[in-house]
């Protein structure tokens, strides 16, 4: 069976494969026919891990049972934020220790981010470095965290604060997985993949604004065009820069204020993407104010945000009675580990497309909370 895929050729990686392949199914059918078929053998050493949530799913369960019938080994996390801890990591590794693996054997990531951060981490410690494959089960792991290599768990109240770069050699999409979702999750997701429009791909910002109904609708087809057209437009920049010296910070626009009303707000108060999307308005803002960009595009991006139901007020409601609420944004933005010491570093744009990197004085920040 042939399926559109992608080839990522990494221009240097610190650890692990030097290319990752993406496969784009239409049936999450075809995606597990086609994941058993690149085993070779009934008896490899495979750690499938996914969560609670997502391995109630039918589909999965057939699978799962499928995956035991091969003797593959399976770990099931409970589902949240609050289990990326470096114990669950330490879960995965113990289950292919235990039963002797080699470092031959395939880490298999079934899930969202938070899954395959701490998957892809496991398998990067795992004899110094395991197989890796990734099957993104939410919006925000296809368009954004599963392709890429970053990997990680959260250490106490720090979010992704312990975590290496390892890609994994294949990731496989489809957007049947998208049905499942939760109105918040899947909005969540859609806000990486209008962060992803702006920055690379002006056709892809066109359609989100033409195909709203279809998008809010969740239609399968235009949602398969936009998950390929995201996840390629990353991986276009993460194979020139996978450790993110350069480029690559690119991909942070809007995620220095979403950050910080993350930690603000408390850490799952306000989903990631919504906070991305409030981000991306107050960098617009921010952009429109030093002169970067024109009140056309800032309007466009903002009417985009609003039709979509994201928050472009200068404080979200969510933290609008704190006292001071400006001033510990602020503060939350010093702690951004992206900053050079005694800088805040923002992501800026001239327009679709076309972007800029630079650091900005706090009164200006002052301006647009
Ligand atoms: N989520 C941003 C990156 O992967 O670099």
């Amino acid at each position: 069976m042939e399926n559109e895929s992608f080839t990522l050729n990494f221009k240097s990686v610190p650890h692990g494969t030097e290319t990752s392949k993406l496969i784009y199914f239409k049936t999450t059918q075809d995606l597990f026919d086609c994941f058993w078929h690149s085993f070779r053998r009934n008896f490899e050493e495979i750690v499938i891990v996914t969560d609670e949530k997502i391995a109630e799913l039918n589909d999965v369960k057939s699978f799962l049972e499928e995956a035991r019938k091969k003797h593959a080994e399976i770990v099931t996390i409970p589902t949240g934020e609050k289990n990326k801890t470096f114990d669950n990591v330490f879960v995965m590794l113990n289950k292919a220790l235990s039963k002797g693996f080699s470092r031959k054997c395939t880490f298999v990531a079934l899930g969202g981010g938070v899954i395959s951060d701490m998957c892809a981490l496991a398998s990067s410690l795992y004899k110094r470095g395991a197989q890796l494959q990734i099957i993104p089960t939410t919006l925000l792991s296809m368009s954004d965290a599963a392709i890429g290599g970053k990997t990680g768990c959260d250490y106490g109240d720090y979010k992704n604060m312990l975590g290496t770069f390892y890609p994994a050699s294949i990731i496989y999409f489809c957007p049947e997985f998208l049905e499942t979702l939760s109105k918040k999750e899947y909005y969540s997701g859609l806000a990486e993949v209008i962060k992803t429009a702006m920055l690379y791909d002006k056709e892809l910002f066109a359609l989100l604004k033409s195909e709203q109904k279809k998008i809010r609708d969740r239609d399968s087809h235009i949602l398969y065009e936009a998950i390929k057209k995201c996840s390629i437009a990353k991986s276009k920049i993460v194979e020139q820069d996978i450790t993110e010296k350069d480029i690559r910070r690119q991909l942070n626009l809007g995620h220095t204020f979403a950050h910080a009303l993350e930690s603000v707000a408390g850490f799952g108060v306000i989903p990631h993407g919504c906070a991305v999307a409030w981000g991306l308005s107050r960098a617009l803002e921010l952009s429109l104010n030093l002169g970067y960009c024109n009140k056309e595009y800032r309007d466009e991006v903002f009417e985009l945000l609003d039709m979509y139901g994201y928050c472009t007020k200068s404080i979200p409601d969510e933290i609008k009675n704190l006292e001071d609420a400006s001033t510990r944004l602020i503060e939350a933005m010093r702690q951004d580990k992206k900053n050079e010491p005694g800088k805040i570093c923002f992501i800026l744009q001239k327009g679709v497309e076309d972007t800029l990197i630079i650091n900005v004085d706090e009164k200006q920040i002052e301006k647009v909370l």
